[in-house]
């Protein structure tokens, strides 16, 4: 079997772009040159591999977690189904906090699964001092791993769950996106979502018990001024907005992501 016969089989069944990303990642090879090899011939193990990873995407399994990575606004960074899969979205965040002329300023993200925004922003700033933390050790394995690849040093990685006791230095600046899905909103068939961690994904009460913890504990963490970067839900905007003038934040922004809908808040102490 070729390779194009075996992505014609393969685009009867799912997405023609993931079934050359899948046929690369199985012959270790760019699209590009999987397409300048079309007539050249699959193994039969091969051809077996491709086709449980086809079947297996069929079924929704992530194409990231197929091929082990995805690009996140400058860098490509390794994912397994222990992490969120970067989503386009959270690059407003990257965008809004790199708008802060960093310097050597102290930064904490709360929730960094694959490590793609501190090491983003760290990959643009190697002066900041910044803190990543998660629950989850495997995501925070995989968050290292991503810090070397990506040629970034001193990101100072913590196992610290933000439900329990917090122990942090002054900081300038808090980052985080947490999980703010309700689960009862989606739905069933939503592409990929239900083979991603639960606890990086669904919160109780609509989505937004994680959000009120992050709000009510940042800002006596944060300095005079200091900022806290936010990304949510774009129902979530209004009821973000009541609960941190309640808090005490003194200022709040809130910023559209390409499709228009706001997703990111940012709140000054
Ligand atoms: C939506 S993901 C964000 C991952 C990554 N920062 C991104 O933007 O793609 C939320 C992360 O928060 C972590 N998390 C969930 N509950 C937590 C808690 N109570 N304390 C610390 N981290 C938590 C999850 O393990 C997950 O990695």
């Amino acid at each position: 079997m070729t390779y194009q016969d075996a992505l014609n089989k393969a685009k009867e069944k799912i997405d023609s772009l993931d079934a050359e990303l899948i046929l690369g990642f199985i012959q270790n090879q760019t699209r590009e040159k999987i397409f300048s090899n079309l007539n050249s011939n699959l193994t039969s193990k091969k051809i077996k591999s491709f086709n449980a990873l086809v079947e297996k995407r069929r079924k929704g399994f992530p194409l990231a977690y197929i091929t082990g990575k995805k690009e996140f606004w400058k860098s490509e960074f390794n994912v397994d189904s222990s992490v969120l899969i970067p989503r386009p979205e959270t690059e407003l965040i990257v965008e809004e906090v790199l708008k802060e002329g960093l310097n050597k300023k102290i930064i904490l993200e709360l929730g960094t699964g694959s490590g793609n925004i501190s090491i983003s922003i760290k990959k643009e700033n190697p002066e900041v001092r910044v803190y990543a933390t998660d629950i989850s050790i495997n995501a925070l394995l995989i968050a290292k791993k991503n810090a070397r690849l990506n040629d970034v040093d001193n990101i100072i990685f913590l196992n610290h769950d933000w439900k329990k006791e917090w122990l942090f230095p002054d900081l300038d600046i808090i980052i985080s996106n947490p999980p703010y899905v309700d689960k009862n909103s989606l739905n069933k068939d939503e592409d990929g979502v239900w083979f991603e961690p639960e606890e990086a994904l669904f919160s109780e009460r609509f989505g937004l018990q994680d959000i009120s913890i992050i709000l009510e504990k940042s800002i006596f963490f944060l300095k005079e001024e200091g900022k806290l970067f936010l990304e949510h839900a774009p129902s979530q905007a209004e009821k973000i907005a009541s609960i941190s003038e309640k808090i005490g934040y003194i200022n709040l922004e809130q910023k559209k992501d390409l499709n228009k809908d706001i997703r990111v808040s940012i709140l000054t102490k």
